[in-house]
């Protein structure tokens, strides 16, 4: 295949024109669908362009909303931007199911985010450890043009300390640093941070150290793992009010119950458990211009904090009451990044009412909590096709091109009848063929 050399500083018509010619079948066919995407509005399209390198195009998600969901007795609506079927129309019926039932109640637990300077020493540690209680003022010291203005609103820098890791890697020391980054996701003011520290580090430790025995550093970063930024959501009700009758209602909350047992001990089916748990989660993230990769990374992580990958949820019943919880790590931004940036993440934000990054910890948590109600329900009722492929008859009509009289004819006939791919086509074609 065709290779290139200052592809980037190509203008986008330019990028377009090689890629379609080296790497299509038909050149005009593919460079007509890229274009195809991209929006009318120049400024608006030159935004997006420079989000990131060699822009050829936009990618489209759906974006759609959830609403009526009750969180510490605030309606929210809630935006989401996710493409597979069935994930908003879960999210909505688990909302209006808690709605009647007391809604979601959300509180955080913590808001510490780490960083680390990560570096090599192999002298003496116990003279390691004496600079370090030497210069560790200093270290806040250096990080005060940074960190001004995230102290006057009262975030920062919240410990620096010294950890020796030789353990478990030769001459591997590291500098753990904890933040409070309030109402951003603090990516860029961490790093910052680090670096600086890293660097003052190092200078001072050249009037403390010889030349064979000076810290090496290797890396300054934040870590997305972050079991001190804390989130929980829950729903609760008496065990009968969770269906019009009784006998079924306590079958329901037991069946529920020992399907989050399983998810608990059985890592194959916690992993799925957990992927539906982040259609909710990562669907709002994206909606409001936050980084769900470092969440989904973060959060699996904390999954498998014991030792075993697990649920990220529970639940009990407990004196007739049913009871369903999420605790998981979220770092989350409504100021900085793509938040003033990206006019849909402004618009979800403001549907939100411009929440606070702890009050969307909270929604964010619900989101998931929902999403994991919704689809465990489903599973120990009625199974999870039922409801999937309802949502995903659309795909199907759309991949065989119905018309609008056989979209109608079909949905008519699937109010009855089980969708399948199969029973889909079939349908179609008996309608195509008189
Ligand atoms: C599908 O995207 C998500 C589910 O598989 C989650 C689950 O099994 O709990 C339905």
């Amino acid at each position: 295949m065709a290779q290139i050399s200052g592809f980037s500083k190509l203008s986008k018509e330019e990028k377009i024109n090689w890629l379609a010619k080296n790497y299509f079948s038909n050149p005009q066919k593919a460079s007509e669908t890229l274009q195809l995407y991209w929006n009318k509005d120049k400024k608006l399209q030159r935004l997006h362009d420079e989000f990131t390198e060699n822009t050829l195009s936009n990618y489209y998600l759906p974006f759609g909303v959830a609403p009526n969901f009750n969180i510490n007795n605030k309606i929210y609506a809630i935006p989401m931007a996710i493409e597979e079927s069935s994930v908003i129309a879960a999210a909505s019926n688990a909302a209006k199911f808690w709605q009647k039932r007391g809604g979601f109640k959300a509180e955080v637990l913590n808001t510490n985010k780490v960083g680390q300077v990560h570096f090599n020493y192999s002298g003496d540690p116990k003279k390691l450890t004496d600079f370090f209680e030497e210069i560790q003022a200093k270290l806040f010291e250096a990080t005060k043009p940074i960190t001004k203005n995230m102290e006057k609103r009262g975030g920062g820098i919240l410990s620096i300390d010294l950890v020796d890791k030789t353990d478990a890697l030769a001459n591997y020391f590291q500098l753990h640093c904890q933040f409070e980054t309030l109402d951003a996701m603090g990516a860029n003011f961490i790093n910052s941070c680090l670096e600086q520290i890293a660097e003052s580090f190092i200078n001072l430790a050249a009037n403390f150290f010889t030349a064979d025995e000076m810290p090496e550093i290797i890396m300054s970063i934040l870590s997305n793992y972050v079991p001190d930024c804390l989130v929980k959501a829950e729903v609760s009700c008496p065990i009968e009010d969770l269906a019009d009758d009784k006998n079924e209602a306590e079958k329901f909350a037991e069946k529920f119950v020992e399907a989050i047992k399983i998810a608990t001990i059985e890592p194959y089916r916690a992993v799925t458990h957990n992927k539906g748990i982040m259609n909710g989660i990562d669907s709002v993230v994206l909606a409001t211009g936050n980084d769900f990769r470092a969440v989904e990374a973060g959060v699996h992580a904390y999954a498998a904090r014991n030792g075993q990958y697990q649920s990220l949820t529970q639940a009990k019943i407990d004196n007739g009451v049913f009871k369903f919880w999420i605790e998981i790590p979220l770092a989350l931004g409504t100021v900085g990044g793509l938040t003033s940036l990206h006019p849909l993440v402004k618009l979800a934000l403001e549907m939100l009412r411009k929440p606070s990054a702890k009050e969307l910890m909270q929604i964010v948590a619900v989101a998931g909590l929902a999403q994991n109600f919704a689809a465990v329900k489903s599973l120990v009722t009625t199974g999870i096709q039922e409801g999937h492929m309802k949502m995903h008859l659309m795909n199907i009509l759309n991949q065989f091109e119905a018309t609008n009289t056989e979209r109608s004819k079909v949905i008519e006939h699937f109010k009855a009848n089980t969708v399948s791919h199969s029973a889909v086509v079939d349908i179609l074609e008996q309608l195509r063929n008189g």
